[in-house]
């Protein structure tokens, strides 16, 4: 079995090599785009067909190489269901397993907290934690959805429980470590080392960190599988030609045309009568700089990828036999959000076609 540790310098993260020296399947975790070429190389010297390219969660802090990777190998892209990444191959959830090699697993652990989709993968001796456990501290939860009680449980009563010999590696390292170990955390892990879930949340509250200088880049296009919305759509728009048929309902452009087919999509004007009506809830799914620079009066914001973990609980979107109004820029993202407002029970949900652009350019003529 081979297995490499590589380590992207500018963000500080590690990328996760597996491969089965007989069969040649291999594995990648956490891939970034910018070092593409490192693991096609990679996968040419020994010959590796890449299976899958998995990822422990939405990065803020670098894009990654999860579709690209899905491009030019064919390798099968995963991440957590509460990613809001419908474009991804593999939605998963706590339990879910990768097999691959001739006798290989890795198993998946919902590890929530530093995001609402965080997974761990367990395989062999190891578990590579992502951001929910570091070398010396954790993942950061005071954006994306994080949580500290949530964060405190997963690594506590997860993390914390598998055997103590058990190797730690972890999403990041930003002094020079490379691996760990569950004793080593469990019993002197600053942050969590014999603290109370309230000290835990204490200590995450105060930490005031400064945002990552990538987030507004890199959270919008990993939900595409760290593809831009637009180069997605056009790569897929050129494929669709010779891409086998089986594969139609793969990438983006698949996910959005399969929202398409079962959402209700209203025009301008209908949107117009709807909201004159008094009685629809109208919501932002674009990412929060996009909200930011300009949005419809009104309009509430939960990101497309929040709306699965958030839109239940927040009291102005928790009823769902009310009337919502979703819109991104172009009616994309909206769709998609749509199809997740009606799988989880909302029975009156449209994507206004066109979007944010259409709108302006409606009340820019008028
Ligand atoms: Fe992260």
């Amino acid at each position: 079995m081979i297995f490499r540790q590589l380590l992207d310098k500018t963000s500080c993260t590690y990328t996760y090599f597996l491969a089965d020296s007989k069969t040649k399947d291999a594995v990648l975790i956490d891939p970034v785009n910018t070092n593409i070429d490192i693991y096609l190389s990679l996968l040419k010297q020994g010959n590796y067909q890449l299976k899958y390219s998995i990822e422990t969660h939405v990065h803020a802090d670098h894009v990654t190489a999860s579709g690209l990777l899905r491009e030019k190998t064919g390798a099968q892209t995963a991440i957590g269901f509460f990613c809001g990444t419908e474009s991804a191959d593999h939605q998963l959830h706590d339990g879910d397993l990768f097999e691959f090699g001739e006798k290989e697993h890795i198993s998946v652990i919902a590890t929530p907290g530093h995001t609402p989709g965080s997974c761990s993968f367990f395989w062999r001796d190891r578990i590579f934690t992502g951001d929910a456990l570091f070398i010396g501290g954790c993942g950061r939860t005071d954006f994306q959805g994080g949580d500290p009680g949530q964060l405190y449980d997963s690594v506590t009563q997860r993390l914390f429980t598998l055997p103590d010999e058990t190797l730690v590696y972890p999403g990041h390292d930003y002094k020079g470590n490379w691996v760990s170990s569950i004793i080593q955390e469990r019993t002197t892990n600053p942050r969590l080392a014999g603290k109370t879930r309230d000290e835990f949340i204490e200590i995450m509250d105060q930490l005031d960190l400064p945002t990552p200088k990538l987030i507004d880049i890199a959270v919008p296009a990993n939900r595409y599988c760290g593809i831009e919305e637009e180069e997605a759509l056009q790569i897929a728009a050129t494929e669709t030609d010779r891409i086998d048929p089986r594969q139609e309902r793969r990438g983006v452009q698949g996910a959005i045309n399969n929202a398409k087919e079962q959402i209700q999509q209203i025009d301008l004007e209908t949107a117009n009568q709807w909201l004159e009506s008094g009685e629809t809830v109208l919501l932002d799914v674009r990412e929060i700089a996009e909200f930011n620079a300009g949005h419809i009066e009104k309009a509430i914001h939960i990101p497309r990828g929040d709306v699965k973990s958030k839109i239940e609980i927040s009291p102005e979107t928790n009823d769902k036999s009310a009337q919502y109004l979703l819109y991104c820029a172009s009616g994309n993202r909206s769709a998609l959000a749509a199809l997740t407002m009606q799988n989880l029970g909302y029975t009156k949900v449209a994507s206004l076609i066109g979007g944010y652009v259409a709108w302006r350019r409606n009340v820019t003529l008028f």
